[in-house]
């Protein structure tokens, strides 16, 4: 940048103001100081910082190098005077103009006060938030690591609670096998000659302890799933077919008593990945529902549609009761069952669908459920099929 040499007539208290407004600024350089009083208060600064101090204007007047003479005295014809004989390229600023420039620059110092003030609160707000988060996250951190904590000791309670609960539920099936061979014996004449009512009496006894028996073993399923390390859990590759020739066997005589006709894909040679043992439970469960929440005369159906991404979606369908939408989010949760579910099928512990979510996710799963009131339920799953078909 150019230094602008600077000369400055009149040393009085304007000269002065001028004088130490231009000594601030870095491109300037102040050459001359000139007042007809020799200890004019501008005088007196100009010689502490080694300025040439002049009593007469001639001299700077003269002098080539000075780009602006500020003149401060007011008087006009010192101003025509300066006009009158300085050098061609020198600018004359008359004390008018200087004052507006010294507002000017007096302004923007202001401004960039303020500015700067502004800086600094704002640094000192940045400062403070920046120390505040600081302090929140180490407490979240804190808190996190207690919840983590707190987290293990609850699974570790959960666990103790679910080994407690499988003990004392398998402590009851004994009893209830024991009252059923029991009732056995009485009604296969075992017991001697009993009165009809009586024999009537034993069979209901009977017929409550096979549904106890039935949600025993419901309790012990889940109970049992919920208490195994998932990790461990063997996953191997198998046919599809059988699986669901199996499931299909195994429900034939429930849908013959309910008049349902079950409708099975041919799977081809579909090999899944999965815990045999418990996609068996799952798909029974599905099935069982569809079944029982079906009226007589119509179609269970199991269908399988195979995914590029190496997985086969397996859905259960059925033309029964449906469910209420209000219902959908809750029919997963333990002993959850609707009333209209309740006046169809009245044995039923409502876990079925408990222990098919817990197979679900340990099959990395989700089960969705699409359900119309009166029209029928769609309820579908994935399942990983490492090797698409045995011969590729
Ligand atoms: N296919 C279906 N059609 C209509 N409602 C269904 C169907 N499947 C499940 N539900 C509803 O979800 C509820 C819970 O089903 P879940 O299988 O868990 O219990 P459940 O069938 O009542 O008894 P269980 O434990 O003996 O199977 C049922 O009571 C019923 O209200
Ligand atoms: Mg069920």
């Amino acid at each position: 940048m150019k230094t602008d040499v600077i000369a400055i007539i009149g040393a009085g208290k304007g000269g002065t103001a001028i004088l130490e407004t231009l000594l601030k600024m870095p491109s300037v350089f102040i050459k001359h100081v000139c007042d007809v009083n020799p200890s004019a208060p501008g005088i007196t600064l100009a010689r502490q910082h080694g300025i040439q101090c002049h009593t007469q204007m001639t001299e700077i007047c003269q002098d080539k190098e000075v780009d602006s003479i500020f003149e401060v005295t007011g008087r006009k014809e010192i101003f025509a005077q300066i006009l009158a004989n300085k050098q061609e390229n020198t600018r004359v600023i008359g004390s008018e103009d200087a004052r507006i420039i010294f507002h000017l620059l007096d302004l923007q110092q202001e401004v960039s006060d303020r500015l700067e003030d502004n800086n600094l609160i704002l640094e000192r707000r940045v400062l403070e938030r920046t120390m505040e988060l600081e302090k929140a996250n180490t407490e979240l951190e804190k808190k996190i690591i207690e919840y983590e904590k707190l987290n293990e000791k609850l699974l570790l309670i959960n666990n103790e609670k679910t080994k407690y609960l499988m003990h004392a539920t398998h402590q009851l099936k004994a009893p209830f096998a024991a009252i059923q061979s029991y009732a056995d014996l009485i009604l296969d004449g075992y017991a001697g000659k009993i009165p009809r009512m009586t024999l009537d009496i034993i069979k209901k006894i009977k017929e409550r302890c096979l549904l106890l028996t039935d949600a025993i073993q419901d309790m012990l399923e889940l109970a049992n799933l919920r208490s195994l390390v998932r990790e461990n859990i063997k996953m191997e590759l198998y046919p599809l077919d059988s699986i669901i020739t199996s499931v299909a066997n195994h429900m034939a005589e429930l849908a013959a008593s309910r008049k349902v006709l079950l409708s099975v894909p041919a799977t081809g040679d579909i090999m899944v990945k999965c815990n045999k043992n418990q996609i068996l439970i799952m798909l029974s469960n599905l099935l069982e529902n569809a079944i029982y929440y079906s009226p007589s005369g119509a179609t269970a159906t199991i269908a399988i549609k195979e995914d590029p991404n190496s997985s086969v979606r397996i859905s259960i369908i059925d033309y029964g009761i449906g469910i209420d939408e209000k219902y959908q989010s809750r029919i997963f949760d333990e002993y959850f069952r609707a009333n209209q579910a309740v006046e169809v099928n009245e044995r039923g512990t409502g876990l079925g669908l408990a222990i098919v979510k817990e197979i679900a996710q340990v099959h990395e799963t989700n089960i969705e459920v699409e359900s119309v009131p009166g029209k029928g339920s769609v309820f579908s799953f994935h399942l990983k099929t490492a090797q698409k078909h045995k011969d590729d």
